[in-house]
């Protein structure tokens, strides 16, 4: 899919907006604060239902006006109209002028990855980070992995609750906790099994990127790893651990296996990556995944995404620069913000559009 033409109203710092734009996408140029983020935020909260850098709607309201609203028209594989309107502290989102009452009627129709400086956390951050660019990923290609996900939080929110009100002694016995538990591996190993599924071809097109970024051919590997040992299967293996950490359950008062304990392990040339890799080699490597991410999408959907790039380029040399560019461009609508137009420019054949 991709965008042909937004319209924007009280959104941040445009009052009135109207843009259209090519199927292969553009820069975005303009000086520091000129509203070349905003853009972009407006774009993804079109196909997110929410915005990357704020989760209060209010930040979103031009200064002084009572509402904003946005509103996208998509083209691709089937011509879509997405609106968001936000006033008086009430969102409401229509798809085709009908609104949804879930938003996972929403998520799924647009398959969008946002590249930016910050995705250097998805290496050097918290394993939260890359449980999140897993679930993103697999949210966008099987929609009952969005249920279970959430499902899985309300579920480990219940069987949390039960362990810490026994710990600070506000409940005696922990009766109730063994449903709690069966849901939790039932769900929870559904989970697993969709992310080990995709790991292998994620791996594959991920170091196939490093590699052609990187001028000195490193191997990137990225792997599943699990917070308990496997078993004969997922399932057997999650109840053993899940019933030998009892104790220590109880003592903590939370869960401590399961899917929201699994992460993802980088490495490069077999090393830990946040532990020995450069700077430079994490931005590529966290770039490399993001693009994984997006040409993953595009065949496994069979339906190409959009690329939000804010200022990713930036840090990166000129050779991998004109490499990454190459390679979004081919992939799917691209909008690249960028304050260097001039240098990229000659990269590509994107058009500028001047903010
Ligand atoms: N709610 C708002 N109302 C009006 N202006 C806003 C609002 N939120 C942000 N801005 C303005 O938007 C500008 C930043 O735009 P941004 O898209 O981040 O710039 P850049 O082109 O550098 O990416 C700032 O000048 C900021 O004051
Ligand atoms: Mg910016």
């Amino acid at each position: 899919m991709y965008i042909e033409e937004i319209v924007l109203e009280n959104f941040r710092n445009y009052n009135e907006k109207n843009l259209t734009f090519d199927k292969a996408g553009s820069f975005l140029c303009g000086m520091n604060g000129c509203g070349k983020t905003n853009l972009l935020e407006s774009i993804y909260i079109l196909v997110y239902g929410k915005s990357f850098k704020t989760i209060n709607p209010e930040e979103l309201v031009m200064h002084s006006k009572e509402f904003f609203r946005i509103k996208g028209f998509f083209n691709g594989t089937h011509k879509k109209k997405i609106e968001f309107r936000f006033s008086h502290g009430k969102k409401k989102i229509l798809i085709n002028d009908v609104e949804i009452t879930n938003m996972k009627e929403l998520i799924g129709n647009v398959a969008l990855i946002l590249l930016s400086l910050n995705d250097i956390n998805l290496i050097t951050g918290e394993p939260a980070m890359r449980r999140r660019f897993l679930d993103s990923l697999l949210s966008l290609l099987f929609p009952d992995y969005l249920s279970d996900l959430l499902d899985y939080r309300r579920v480990l929110r219940q069987r949390n609750k039960v362990l810490y009100l026994r710990k600070i002694g506000r409940r005696d016995d922990i009766s109730g906790i063994d449903g709690w538990t069966d849901e939790l591996v039932q769900i929870g190993s559904r989970i697993i099994k969709r992310r080990l599924s995709i790991m292998k071809d994620l791996n594959e097109c991920a170091s196939f990127y490093y590699t052609l970024f990187s001028p000195q051919k490193d191997r990137l590997s990225v792997e599943y790893a699990l917070s308990f040992q496997l078993n004969e299967s997922i399932k057997e293996g999650f109840y053993e651990s899940i019933n030998k950490r009892r104790e220590e359950e109880l003592e903590k008062g939370m869960t401590l296996t399961g899917p929201h304990r699994d992460e993802l392990s980088i490495t490069i040339n077999e090393l830990p990556i946040r532990k020995y890799a450069s700077e430079g080699e994490q931005r590529t490597c966290a770039i490399s995944l993001k693009i994984a991410q997006a040409s993953f999408l595009k065949s496994k959907r069979n339906d190409s995404p959009i690329l939000l790039i804010d200022e990713a380029v930036a840090e990166l040399d000129k050779v991998r620069t004109e490499k990454v560019l190459n390679s979004v461009t081919t992939i799917g609508q691209c909008f690249v913000a960028t304050t260097n137009c001039e240098m990229l420019n000659t990269m590509t054949t994107l058009k500028t559009i001047d903010i």
